[in-house]
């Protein structure tokens, strides 16, 4: 590495006041092209909308102008072709982008950091692609949601039991427990578009730290690059590192949703459970017991929410002892962000196709719904509902069960005398004998009741095909702020 960076202190974005070479160890300590070349797009683009700028407010000439974007556009080509070679010397993307800018254009080049400074350029970069990969994520939240509503739609009359305290509780319809993630990954949706819409604000034009000593026009750059406001404080908009917390929060809460989905599925898989089979195209098998069919895909996405969590306590962590305003520990947020996005959206490409292609056991789940006593509260209800008390049908209900299980028998086996003998209630009417009767008696707005799971699945395609719409709309949006005006050559 010494070899290629012997010499070049000049052409260090800082190189001028040095009088040594850095030491290669230094280097390797400091550069952050290893990753953040992964902001090439973005930074590209901040610098055609900083050089238009630039032009238009005569702070440099208007051909010096078109001469930067026309070159910025050939970096990009040349970085879109795998051509752009950038080492260890360039120290980042945005010293790499402009070392090669001057070798296509000459020394105009050196006009482009006119009016700017890393700082205000690394925060502007990683908004964009923050803003990108919300709206990615978004996508891949869409996705999840589709398929599960999509499950949801074939067992809205499926009964399964529900669970407190993973014991069977009181039975429940598949769609509803399906939609209860539905309505977690919904809640993650609208956590994106926040976070989007804290990201999409421009600190371009902060400069340093303190603003910048040129008439720039920091709204003309902030529309041309799609952003909806202009940062109000110099300080804050290079020290601000909030948009990148917000954003791992909401892959936090994502892997987090997924994790519990995945603990279900792994649960359900087992022979203890038994209520559902995964395809074989999404399980794995065992080197040693050839009987074995594992459900690493779900245990996989399980485990992974412990790495995107490690990225949200890391960078919380690191920002936390920074003074104002920029400081190279910001340098950290990069791997954090990019991984916990990556391994997010590698959860949400494989999670509905596994969805899809599991089967239900609804037999057995059918059974499993008015086992173990789970019709109890059915029974209590009916007490109540004629005059009892509530603690009281609670109470009478609660021996029932203490005595039936002592006997080894269900409700189903009692004779219609002791019915009676139990309550004078029960010598009039029986409760519900079934989990059928059971779902399709809890018709509240919210419940389970087969009628308003089919209205609460409406409402969930309603609302996904909204959240898509919004989110199609984005991507589309930046897509053509991305574009290159002319097909770019090189
Ligand atoms: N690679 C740096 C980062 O990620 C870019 C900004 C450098 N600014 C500076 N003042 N050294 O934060």
């Amino acid at each position: 590495m010494t070899d290629m960076t012997a010499g070049r202190v000049a052409r260090k974005a800082w190189g001028g006041r040095f009088a040594d070479s850095p030491d290669a160890r230094l280097e390797r300590f400091n550069a952050s092209i290893g990753f953040d070349a992964r902001l090439i797009r973005e930074d590209i683009r901040g610098s055609v909308a900083h050089a238009r700028m630039l032009g238009r407010q005569a702070i440099i000439g208007a051909t010096e102008a078109q001469a930067l974007e026309d070159g910025l556009w050939r970096v990009l080509a040349e970085a879109e072709a795998g051509e752009l070679e950038l080492t260890l010397a360039d120290e980042d993307v945005h010293t790499g982008v402009e070392r090669r800018l001057r070798e296509l254009v000459g020394p105009v080049a050196g006009k482009l950091h006119t009016a700017r400074s890393r700082n205000d350029q690394v925060a502007t970069d990683l908004r964009l692609w923050a803003k990108g990969a919300l709206l990615d994520l978004l996508t891949g939240v869409n996705a999840l949601r589709a398929a599960l509503i999509e499950v949801a739609q074939d067992h809205v009359e499926t009964v399964m039991p529900g669970y407190t305290h993973l014991q069977r509780a009181q039975p429940i319809v598949l769609a509803h427990h399906l939609l209860a993630y539905d309505a977690m990954l919904a809640r993650d949706a609208d956590r994106l578009r926040d976070a989007y819409r804290r990201a999409d604000v421009s600190p371009l034009g902060s400069g340093a730290l303190a603003g910048v000593t040129f008439p720039i026009d920091r709204e003309a750059t902030a529309a041309d690059l799609g952003f909806a406001a202009i940062s109000a404080n110099s300080l804050d908009a290079v020290a601000d590192r909030d948009f990148v917390l917000d954003a791992l929060f909401a892959c936090a809460a994502i892997a987090m949703h997924i994790s519990r989905l995945s603990e279900e599925i792994c649960l359900w898989a087992s022979a203890e459970f038994r209520f559902l089979r995964l395809s074989d195209a999404f399980s794995t098998g065992s080197s040693i017991m050839p009987q074995k069919k594992n459900p690493d895909v779900a245990e996989l996405a399980r485990g992974k929410t412990g790495r995107v969590y490690g990225h949200l306590m890391a960078l919380l962590t690191t920002i936390k002892g920074t003074p104002l305003a920029y400081n190279k520990d910001f340098q950290e947020d990069k791997e954090a962000l990019f991984d916990a996005v990556d391994t997010v959206l590698a959860t949400l490409d494989v999670l509905p196709p596994m969805l899809r292609t599991a089967t239900f056991d609804t037999e057995r789940m059918t059974v499993a719904a008015a086992a173990d006593f789970s019709l109890a509260t059915d029974a209590a209800d009916l007490l109540a509902r004629c005059g009892v008390p509530f603690r009281e049908a609670h109470e009478v209900v609660g021996r029932l069960v203490g005595r039936c299980a002592a006997e080894g028998i269900e409700f189903d086996d009692l004779t219609d005398a002791q019915w009676a003998e139990i309550h004078p209630v029960f010598a009039e009417e029986r409760p519900p004998r079934t989990a059928r009767e059971s779902v399709d008696a809890r018709n509240v707005p919210g419940g389970t009741a087969p009628a308003r799971v089919r209205a609460a699945l409406d409402g969930a395609a309603a609302a996904l095909a909204a959240d898509r719409d919004w989110t199609e709309a984005a991507l589309a949006d930046r897509a053509a702020r991305f574009a290159p005006p002319t097909p770019a050559t090189s």
